[in-house]
């Protein structure tokens, strides 16, 4: 089976031409995983997918993992779905939710490897920002020069939950009882991919480099940040209501563009369990 789709950008981005029974049938679902791996994000216009479809197709794509019940905020009465919303009626602890205005990668700092992909659908948009961007971290090493690859072989960033939060905190406030604030993990600063593939490993959660020095480690992972987020790794999502959008979590960097809190913006969120450790 052969998927009709276009690239949305030279490096990264697919618009997937299909009706809901081709994205439900497992062949078409196989031969997807394909592409996610190429293009990184791949976008289903106006699908409308039911919570029932989305779970179907999740479970398609691979071991659906459940962060329900671990994520302050979330709404448990769709098991399985996580409705991602500021919305002060569907969702009491919003905080976690103003993370996702900063670059980061789902999964970073948990024992297990980060989710190998996220799907959205959108059930409600925002009149006004909301938009979902997202940047390819396998083109952002690959397009690096030469020299600067060599610099940056061997090298290990500390990544933490607090550092992720942190531009969300007012200067005085530390959370210290918030679930998993101290979690920390060491990762390198390359990804070697299972099928050999490299990416770099930057975002908002990136603390420090590892043997370098705290002002010197930073400037270098907010370069490097810098770089993956140019306009030619990355795509911006315009949601529409019906969306659905499928990213390879461990190639890609994503945020949403501030939104307000009373928008009515209501994203359900699945995701599948990651298949390779960092490394
Ligand atoms: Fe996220």
């Amino acid at each position: 089976m052969a998927i009709d789709y276009e690239p949305i950008k030279p490096e990264i981005g697919a618009r997937i031409r299909a009706g809901k029974d081709e994205v439900l049938d497992p062949a078409f679902v196989r031969e997807l995983d394909a592409l996610l791996a190429e293009r990184i994000v791949l976008v289903f216009p106006e699908l409308h997918l039911t919570d029932e479809e989305q779970l179907a197709f999740t479970d398609l794509l691979g071991e659906r993992v459940d962060f329900v019940k671990e994520v302050p905020g979330a709404d448990a009465t769709a098991p399985g779905i996580y409705k991602i919303t500021l919305d002060p009626t569907l969702n009491d602890n919003p905080d976690y939710v103003y993370g996702t205005y900063f670059w980061h990668m789902d999964g970073v700092m948990e024992q297990i490897p980060p989710p190998r992909a996220t799907l959205l659908s959108a059930r409600a948009v925002a009149a006004k920002g909301g938009q979902t961007e997202f940047a390819n971290l396998f083109a952002a090493w690959e397009n690096l020069p030469e020299e600067e690859k060599r610099d940056l072989e061997g090298l290990r960033a500390v990544h933490s939950v607090f550092a992720a939060i942190r531009p969300t905190l007012p200067f005085d406030v530390t959370p210290a009882t918030w679930q998993g604030i101290k979690k920390r993990r060491e990762h390198p600063l390359v990804w070697t991919h299972a099928d050999g593939r490299r990416s770099l490993l930057v975002g908002t959660h990136a603390e420090e480099v590892v043997g370098m020095g705290l002002p010197e480690g930073r400037a270098l992972l907010t370069r490097l940040l810098e770089w993956a987020a140019q306009p030619a790794f990355t795509y911006r999502h315009h949601w529409k209501v019906g969306d659905f959008v499928v990213w390879l979590n461990p190639g890609a960097l994503h945020r949403v563009i501030p939104y307000d809190r009373h928008s009515g913006r209501v994203m359900h969120r699945t995701s599948i369990a990651g298949t390779e450790p960092i490394q």
